[in-house]
């Protein structure tokens, strides 16, 4: 399977390739060549594992047996509970993605995912150090995904005093030899800006190895299909779900599972007041707004990077590059409508996700997070066409303060989370300026 880039200039790569570049040279996403459709009825009564590594085989260039002891090592007992069990309600179902390491659904992408990267680099005999900018979460599960694993060092820079005392101590307690935190004296925007600029250096990115863990990487979309497909088996129903995106991610995922062959009825997104998919599915204008700080922050985001994989794979074909380029220049395209089952969208605004995150509580006596909540809402408003999986993202514990708003009272919190407390840290302190960042790399390698 080879995969090109979005914008077609660089040259197609393998699977293992796309997954260490993760962005294509010429700026673009990769996309495989094909989409090889799925033997659903080969997937029935598999565990989880079984079912990952049946999934992702046919789009990697990794021996079966070798992709298969990744996926039993990843979604195994040291993933902490089940990576993607259901829990009916009265609606449907709700896809609890929060029993990884960090509780977070982003750990069902970076547990394989840290694994699969030590795995080429093992046998390339190479190293790699992923410097990831993090608002808060993804730090903690970029952390947590190379643990265990010597050819990967990772870095995440955030911004000092501006992510949760709680995301803080996620990320800096973890004391192995190959996590690093820098507390970086600026913006998410100045860590942002420090990681590009850094990416920018082709010489210092080639000679330090810098590679990509966000969900421009193919590899996490990939795993994320994969409790897409999980969803479909359990139910034995065509698909219908809620999906929660900001980045496009974890809504392309969904896609991507439709277009394996996975029976589906209607996919939703949803968001919050960073509506910006919301609105490219209503009026197909993919226009840029104002970031909106909320309570569902890892989804405060205006600019949604896989939105052009979808284009690029729903038919945009050559025309990606110059609808992104148009993006890029003006901050607005418009597309024709592209390939899809039925696609719906809706947006929850910050009274509307304590609103949910209370009724849900008094209806069903179970907490989601503010995240998940986004979905929930969305779910409610559309037309009922029978029961539908809603996707739970985070654990609630993550987000106390937004769920003791809601409720009213004090939440306590998830109690690992709470036990991290009284554990030592470990974080150096950093201008916001790149050459800082760059001087304290160099000297990681020496
Ligand atoms: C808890 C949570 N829910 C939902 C999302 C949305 O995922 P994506 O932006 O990949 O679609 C994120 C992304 O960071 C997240 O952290």
């Amino acid at each position: 399977m080879r995969y090109w880039s979005t914008r077609g200039l660089a040259a197609p790569v393998g699977f293992q390739e796309a997954t260490l570049q993760g962005l294509a040279s010429d700026g673009g996403l990769f996309v495989p060549e094909i989409v090889p459709q799925l033997d659903l009825a080969a997937l029935k009564n598999l565990d989880y594992a079984q079912v990952a590594w049946r999934v992702m085989a046919p789009f990697c260039d990794i021996p079966e047996a070798d992709l298969r002891a990744l996926c039993e090592d990843a979604y195994g007992p040291k993933y902490g509970g089940a990576p993607a069990p259901l829990r009916a309600d009265p609606w449907g179902h709700v896809l609890e993605l929060f029993h990884g390491p960090t509780y977070s659904f982003k750990d069902v992408a970076l547990q394989f995912l840290g694994r699969t990267l030590n795995y080429i680099l093992t046998q390339r005999d190479e190293r790699c150090n992923l410097l990831v900018a993090t608002s808060g979460d993804t730090g903690s599960a970029a952390l947590q995904s190379v643990v265990g694993c010597p050819r990967l060092t990772a870095v995440v820079m955030f911004p000092k005093g501006r992510v949760s005392p709680l995301q803080q101590r996620q990320m800096t307690t973890l004391l192995e030899p190959n996590t690093h935190c820098l507390e970086i004296d600026g913006t998410f925007d100045d860590c942002q800006a420090i990681l590009k600029e850094l990416n920018r250096d082709a010489e210092f990115k080639q000679r330090m190895r810098l590679g990509a863990v966000n969900s421009v990487n193919f590899a996490r979309l990939l795993a994320q299909s994969v409790y897409y497909v999980w969803i479909y088996l359990q139910t034995g129903e065509p698909l219908q779900v809620v999906v929660p995106t900001g980045n496009f991610g974890n809504f392309l995922s969904a896609w991507l599972a439709y277009r394996m062959g996975v029976p589906t009825r209607r996919l939703a997104l949803a968001t919050n007041e960073n509506d910006i998919v919301h609105r490219y599915f209503r009026d197909r204008v993919y226009e840029r707004g104002q970031v909106h700080e909320t309570l569902a922050p890892a989804m405060d985001i205006q600019v949604a990077s896989n939105l052009e994989r979808f284009f690029s794979m729903a038919g945009g074909g050559d025309q990606v590059a110059g609808w992104m380029a148009q993006f890029e220049k003006t901050g607005r395209v418009e597309t024709p409508p592209l390939e899809g089952p039925e696609m719906v969208s809706g947006r929850a605004s910050r009274g509307e996700i304590l609103q949910a995150i209370r009724d849900y509580h008094e209806q069903v006596g179970v907490v989601l997070c503010p995240h998940t909540a986004v979905a929930w809402h969305v779910a409610r408003r559309l037309p009922q066409l029978g029961p539908e999986v809603v996707v739970a993202t985070a654990h609630p514990g993550k987000f106390p303060e937004a769920v003791a708003e809601a409720l009213g009272r004090p939440y306590p919190g998830h109690p690992a989370l709470e036990a991290l407390r009284d554990r030592p840290q470990r974080v150096v302190s950093l201008p916001a300026e790149a050459k800082a960042v760059k001087l304290w790399l160099e000297g990681l390698s020496n």
